[in-house]
């Protein structure tokens, strides 16, 4: 068996949701200080849902399966909801991380909170 699960292979090499969005309301962006790779998660909202959801990740692997899962599980959520998704339930939504990457899937969790809180403030004001 490989590093990666089926699950992050697949979600790495046909990413769902990759590129940024035409029309954004906010963008999230987050660097990994372990590895010095960086990711956008770009966010539209309406309705306080997240209605379209895009990322942009210069990272390995594990980085881009990760993004690719967060964007497929906050799509359509609530932003309370969205907001509530963790490290852990984006690696176990791979079937799993080999230990040396879990930071990864941190970044991409991260990433979708920071767009979000981004969106919050500016809404707020
Ligand atoms: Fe940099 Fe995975 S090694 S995000």
């Amino acid at each position: 068996m490989g590093l990666y699960s089926d699950e992050v292979m697949a979600h790495f090499t046909h990413p769902k949701h990759m590129g940024k969005l035409k029309e954004f309301d906010a963008v999230g962006k987050v660097g990994n200080p372990v590895c010095g790779d960086v990711m956008y998660i770009y966010i539209k909202v309406k309705d306080n849902k997240i209605a379209d959801i895009g990322f942009e990740t210069m990272g390995c692997a594990a980085a881009i399966a990760t993004s690719s899962m967060v964007t497929e599980l906050a799509l359509g959520k609530t932003l309370e909801e969205a907001k509530k998704i963790t490290r852990d339930d984006v690696a176990k939504s791979l079937n799993g991380l080999p230990p040396v990457k879990m930071h990864c899937s941190n970044l991409a969790a991260e990433g979708l909170r920071n767009a979000i809180e981004i969106y919050e403030k500016k809404v707020k004001g």
